[in-house]
């Protein structure tokens, strides 16, 4: 392992200028440093999206370790930093020539079966050139974290605006512990939280048990948590939507999270000029931080008055109902290529990023596995809970609160403020009043995708499942063989089984296959979800107190 005291982290073998408790990411972004490795089938270049540790676009190897995401990840001094994928390096991939003697990609999931005694050499080379990663290095140890059980009244996940208004509402104190991604901050005295630390694993309850509920988190640094609770409030909020179009996986493709969390500074932008990509509040939000350094703003249904006026105000074009066909360049993309909806000529922009704020989804993996009915909710196009009175799911026990649960605007806050009386049966709660999105209400996506499909540039790759790197084209002849349903589509393309978790992926493929099989989206259905949320190192796993964690009911 490096030695802490000898040398500062190195990138690629450049010393790495980083700031105090600086992510990867941010500090290769403010050198202007962004493409961090190449795509597993096609060679294609990867640069941060997400931002938050959601997708697959920046991964490095560190010290010999696979897979740890630069956004996440703080360096220490001595740290060893490589590119994943990419030979000699992401900039320059000489394995992308494969791309042009296989177009449609080395298929290792259904090719090279025969003869079957050849299979394995078959697909250890062709894992090695589609440029599938390296286990960790010889002599890299597999680090035992010592792990610990805690037992509460009440486990909390996330401490966002929801959250807090609950804890400051209920004067929880002694016997309820939070779990949080980044730092808690803003808690009420006395509530103890574990920072740094996501919640991975949420089995269905145990019935009659004195703690029904088993909680599995980790925290950034390997160390597991097995949280046996009374109750559970999932308060994990929303993430920013993907959206399929040409080129959507380029460098320079951000969510607008992705765009807030590579900005060295808040009031300055990770990019030039850039495009944004909605119509609502979050639109509305960043070009009163960026508006300067906006080129246009391109929505794919309707424009809020709010965002009107404050584009208006610093003369800002805006396209309403406007087809984003392509993004092109190389490194870092250069253009847009959009069309008016409804058959209009083509036009485009110049741009160095394309920043995604038109939808918000649920974070809800946990919902899923703990069981919860959820209910789809076209106005956002995604699954959300389907809550009883006072916020309680399906599974007794267990809440939902703030954007995880449907709630917008000033509602969120205000969720859990009204969450605290009703918790674990108190009383009744009152939901008057708070803005939901509405259940059957047209989406900005409402048509769009049909729409879209048929005028996609032909020559252009349109990827579908950055993670797997699934072509549209392969959900396209999925459809055409007559298969149906989105969990068929995951196992026929391999969509959704990335280590996203299906989170980018999964919405679009689903409104685009309700558009194509011209059913209601939720009877195209949705995919198992499977733990754990966020990948989580054996070693942590192993460092548990004897007690095991449950898988099922
Ligand atoms: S940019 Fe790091 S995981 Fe998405």
């Amino acid at each position: 392992m490096p030695d802490p005291s000898a040398e500062p982290a190195r990138f690629r073998g450049r010393p790495l200028d980083v700031g105090p408790d600086e992510p990867l990411a941010r500090a290769l972004a403010r050198r202007g440093r962004r493409l961090l490795g190449r795509s597993l089938r096609y060679h294609r270049p990867r640069a941060p999206f997400c931002g938050v540790g959601h997708c697959t676009n920046c991964l490095v190897r560190v010290n010999g370790v696979p897979n740890v995401r630069a956004c996440r990840y703080v360096p220490s001094p001595g740290d060893r930093i490589v590119s994943e994928a990419g030979w000699p390096s992401p900039e320059v991939d000489l394995l992308a020539a494969f791309d042009l003697l296989f177009p449609r990609g080395l298929d290792a999931l259904h090719g090279f079966r025969r003869p079957a005694w050849a299979t394995p050499l078959y697909q250890r080379a062709i894992r090695r050139l589609a440029g599938f990663g390296r286990l960790p290095d010889a002599g890299v140890p597999p680090a035992v974290t010592p792990g610990e059980e805690r037992r509460v009244e009440l486990a909390v996940v996330g401490a966002g605006r929801s959250a807090r208004a609950l804890l400051a509402a209920t004067g929880a104190g002694p016997g309820t512990l939070v779990v949080e991604r980044d730092r808690a901050l803003g808690l009420p005295d006395g509530v103890e939280s574990l920072d740094r630390t996501t919640a991975a694993f949420l089995p269905p309850p145990e019935e009659g048990a004195d703690r029904p509920f088993t909680l599995l988190a980790v925290g950034d640094r390997g160390r597991a948590h097995r949280i046996r609770a009374r109750t559970v409030v999932v308060a994990t909020g929303g993430y920013d939507a993907s959206l399929l179009f040409a080129g959507s996986d380029r460098p320079g493709v951000l969510t607008a999270e992705g765009a807030l969390a590579l900005a060295p500074v808040p009031e300055r932008p990770p990019f030039r000029r850039a495009v944004l990509v909605g119509g609502g509040e979050r639109v509305a939000g960043l070009l009163a931080l960026w508006g300067t350094h906006v080129e246009a703003v391109i929505a794919p249904g309707t424009v809020g008055p709010e965002v009107a006026r404050a584009a208006s105000e610093i003369g800002v074009p805006i396209y309403p109902r406007t087809l984003l066909l392509e993004a092109t360049g190389g490194r870092r993309i250069r253009r847009v290529t959009l069309a008016a909806r409804g058959g209009g000529a083509r036009f485009s922009l110049s741009t160095d990023a394309v920043v995604l704020a038109h939808r918000r989804l649920p974070n809800s993996p946990l919902l899923f596995q703990a069981g919860a009915s959820m209910a789809w909710r076209s106005e956002a196009g995604a699954y959300f809970p389907a809550l009883g009175p006072g916020f309680a799911t399906s599974v007794p026990g267990l809440y939902a609160v703030g954007e995880v649960a449907g709630f917008t605007g000033a509602a969120i806050t205000e969720s859990g403020r009204r969450l605290a009386p009703s918790l674990g049966g108190r009383g009744p709660v009152d939901l008057s009043g708070l803005t939901t999105l509405l259940d059957g209400a047209p989406g900005p996506l409402d048509g769009y995708y049909p729409e879209l499909v048929d005028r996609l540039p032909r020559r252009s790759k349109t990827v579908a499942c950055p993670c797997e790197d699934v072509l549209l084209g392969e959900l396209a002849d999925f459809h055409a063989r007559g298969y149906r349903g989105i969990e068929v589509a995951k196992r026929y393309t391999g969509l959704g089984t990335g280590l996203c978790q299906g989170r980018y992926c999964v919405p679009e493929a689903v409104l685009l296959l309700a558009a194509w099989e011209r059913r209601p989206a939720p009877e195209v259905g949705r995919i198992t979800a499977r733990p754990p949320v966020v990948p989580v190192p054996l070693g942590a796993l192993a460092g548990l107190p004897e007690g095991g964690a449950r898988t099922g009911p």
